[in-house]
């Protein structure tokens, strides 16, 4: 792939060429090495043509690009979105000399309907050979896709949308092979338009300050179209699951971002890691990204777990990856960000910037109280801009404002994102990587991601704050990023 288009991210995964979208198949060989497989169009930069793309890396940030891995049988049929396993135990028969067998588990996309079929891998997951008995589950629908497999105490467990009629399936199987439907989960959530790629996955539970002994369950539904700020988005329930019936703890809607660009989403299996695809469904297909020869890029890699927040039940955290790996020379660090201005840090492939924030507690804040963070083209023609306010009549809010950039035009390309917390952050990490800008507000407590198109490239970052009381404190360093490709 050519990597040198100046839209294209340096750290963010994004395809060799032509067009991409949700992230399939994740799992981690046992060799340590990441697999990230999606929705793959080579031969186009519009969807369409689904193959599964492929890409290994270490760290999960320097991605090294693989053949393809799964072909669709004909040109009337897609390899849609599905999961990976490591079937270690060799519960499907295809595996006798290997603990390392991997079995793929996706939607083949019919003219008439859309089947569940298993492909099995004996080099690790680089070459696959479809099932002969396949589909492994057919129920003659031509809207039911997106399995997810995970394995629980002593049997598979799969969800699986049933995308129109706004239900995720839950079946069980031995050996991935036989499955049996055990039960749904209907109507929760926004509905949206229809129901895609749910996750099922069991995370840590942790409060403040250390690990509990529990662990809890959530099930993520990603809805398109018809989400709150339009198009598609993710949304997620925290719940307790038995091995056949999984049930919200409450009747809440919590999404996984506030911005517009992560869908999708997908734990790696058997790991509380978990990528998104940073784009929507509105206005993928005509992003400029084109002109360089592919289009979308993944999310941040992250590690999730869950935290009791008290007033609002259980909510996700999502923090960013060991990040370390791809961060190059520091550009900046301050302690004296309060009530001043850091402006003119300069960077040539990306910077991701790191906020500790120290309030006085029982304070009430002047109505102009905020933190600001500006990103640039050298020009200053064109910006994005974010911050957070603290002021009590707009308490406790993140926001983000990709308005000012001229790349790219279109009535679905929402500017303006914002999401208010219960108390005032106390992290802010962001990374602007050429057309994609992701923050994290506490650990990832709070996260927004979206796509930006300058028609120049960004080159500086100025960071700063404003009426704070007295007492407050800001800790704050920027990193230049590394260019993996
Ligand atoms: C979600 C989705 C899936 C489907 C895939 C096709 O973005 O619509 O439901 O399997 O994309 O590429």
């Amino acid at each position: 792939g050519d990597y040198t288009g100046p839209l294209r991210p340096r750290v963010h995964y994004s395809p060799p060429k032509g067009f991409m979208n949700d992230p399939n198949g994740l799992f981690k060989d046992n060799n340590g090495t990441w697999h990230l497989y999606y929705q793959y169009n080579p031969t186009d930069v519009v969807a369409g043509n689904q193959h599964w793309g492929h890409a290994t890396s270490p760290d999960l940030y320097d991605w090294t690009n693989q053949p393809i891995a799964l072909f669709p049988p004909n040109s009337s049929t897609g390899v849609f979105s599905g999961s990976a396993v490591v079937d270690s135990n060799n519960t499907s028969g295809f595996f006798q000399n290997t603990t390392e067998g991997v079995v793929a588990i996706y939607t083949l996309n019919t003219p008439t309907k859309q089947v569940q079929e298993i492909a099995y891998s004996y080099d690790g997951g680089y070459t696959f050979t479809p099932y002969s008995g396949n589909p492994v589950i057919d129920v003659g629908s031509n809207q039911f896709r997106d399995p997810k497999v995970i394995w629980y105490d002593d049997h598979w467990v799969m969800v699986i949308a049933y995308a129109a009629e706004y239900v995720i399936g839950i079946y069980t199987s031995p050996n991935l092979k036989d499955w049996t439907h055990a039960s749904n989960v209907s109507h929760v959530g926004f509905l949206g338009i229809q129901y895609e790629c749910p996750n099922l996955v069991k995370l840590p539970v942790k409060n403040s300050s250390s690990d509990t002994a529990e662990d809890g369950w959530v099930l993520t539904i990603s809805i398109n179209p018809g989400a709150p700020l339009g198009g598609s988005i993710t949304q997620y329930f925290p719940g307790t699951f038995n091995g056949t019936h999984f049930n919200p703890y409450d009747g809440a809607t919590r999404l996984s971002n506030f911005g517009k660009d992560d869908y999708a989403g997908q734990f790696f299996y058997d790991e509380p890691v978990s990528i998104g695809w940073a784009s929507n469904w509105e206005y993928t297909n005509i992003v400029p990204t084109a002109s360089e020869g592919w289009r979308s890029s993944m999310t941040l890699p992250r590690n999730n777990y869950l935290v009791d927040s008290g007033a609002r039940g259980y909510q996700l955290v999502q923090e960013i990856y060991d990040v370390s790996p791809v961060l190059s020379n520091q550009l900046n660090t301050s302690n004296n960000l309060v009530n001043s201005t850091v402006g003119n840090i300069t960077f040539n492939n990306g910077v991701y910037f790191d906020m500790n924030i120290t309030l006085p507690s029982n304070v009430t804040f002047a109505a102009t109280a905020a933190i600001n963070f500006t990103v640039s083209t050298s020009s200053s023609r064109e910006s994005v801009r974010g911050g957070y306010i603290l002021s009590s009549s707009t308490p406790y809010t993140i926001w983000l404002d990709r308005g000012q950039t001229n790349g790219f035009d279109s009535p679905f390309f929402t500017d303006k994102f914002s999401e208010s917390q219960l108390r005032p952050a106390k992290r802010i990490q962001g990374m602007i990587d050429r057309s994609v800008f992701e923050v994290y507000v506490d650990n990832g407590a709070v996260v927004g991601t979206m796509d930006v198109y300058p028609a120049e490239p960004f080159t500086t970052l100025s960071v700063g704050s404003g009426d704070l009381p007295g007492g407050s404190e800001i800790s704050f360093a920027a990193w230049e990023l590394k260019d993996v490709w």
